[in-house]
């Protein structure tokens, strides 16, 4: 494939200002695609349109609030494809444990923007275009600990189909990341960070856990393959063979 194969492309990346988006953004940009970057931090926004270089412009947007999203669609358009990375971080813990905020919050800070981004970027969105969404291998392993991250990313990938359809001809799919060394982790405390990396690198066929860049190849793929729409792409080393 030719290095500028998308040069004809404008991309936003909601979620580019780190880990899996802003490899996204910088791998997209580097294959000749104009890059818009969403996120809510301005300094990290900053970083990261130097870190993804000319091609990059950057809007801060709160991928919670439905103005914000509207606002972003309104000024950042047209638009030849979206890829939605957004997460609130956390998520994991028992079941039992779960207190009603971290719940509720779960799928404010992830499901609904995802799918109200998709909603709202349509109207700006070629119709040659796609939509790639980042889900979590957890909605299709049975780990414990991890009831609330698996139904957040399944409700997510249970829309891929429907959406694929009911959009066409613009494509819609998602890739599901397995364990990807990326800030998102930072929520544990290193030890446990560490202790979770060692034991997931172990048991991945493919001995090691992911790059952010590894999954931006994954994402690119489906934004560049025009023959493929609704999917849910695994990217996981295999973690969830095992
Ligand atoms: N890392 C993993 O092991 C892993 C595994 C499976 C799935 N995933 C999924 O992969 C996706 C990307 O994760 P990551 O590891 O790249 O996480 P990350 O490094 O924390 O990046 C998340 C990005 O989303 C932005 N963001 C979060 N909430 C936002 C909001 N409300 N509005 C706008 N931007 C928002 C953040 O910027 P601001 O905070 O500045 O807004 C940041 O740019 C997530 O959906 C995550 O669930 C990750």
């Amino acid at each position: 494939m030719s290095s500028n194969s998308l040069e004809d492309r404008h991309v936003a990346v909601l979620g580019g200002s780190s880990g899996i988006g802003l490899a996204t953004a910088r791998l997209l940009s580097a294959r000749g695609a104009r890059v818009t970057i969403g996120g809510r931090n301005p300094e990290r926004l900053r970083a990261a349109a130097e870190h993804v270089g000319e091609r990059a412009q950057t809007r801060q947007l709160d991928a919670e609030e439905l103005d914000s999203l509207r606002r972003f669609f309104d000024e950042s358009g047209p638009l030849t494809d979206l890829v939605v990375t957004v997460t609130r971080r956390g998520g994991a813990g028992p079941a039992t444990k779960m207190c009603e905020a971290d719940l509720l919050g779960a799928f404010a800070g992830k499901t609904v923007p995802h799918l109200r981004a998709v909603a709202l970027a349509v109207p700006t969105l070629a119709e040659h275009g796609s939509i790639t969404l980042v889900t979590a291998g957890s909605a299709q392993s049975a780990l414990p600990g991890t009831a609330a991250l698996a139904a957040v990313n399944g409700a997510l990938e249970a829309a891929v189909a429907p959406l694929a359809v009911e959009l066409a001809p613009r494509r819609v799919n998602a890739v599901s990341p397995g364990v990807i060394e990326t800030a998102w982790w930072d929520e544990f405390p290193e030890d446990a960070r560490r202790e979770a990396f060692a034991t997931f690198a172990e048991r991945a066929p493919v001995a090691r856990n992911g790059r952010a860049h590894d999954v931006a190849l994954a994402i690119a793929a489906l934004v560049e393959n025009g023959f493929i729409t609704g999917v849910v792409l695994p990217c996981d080393g295999g973690l969830r063979l095992t």
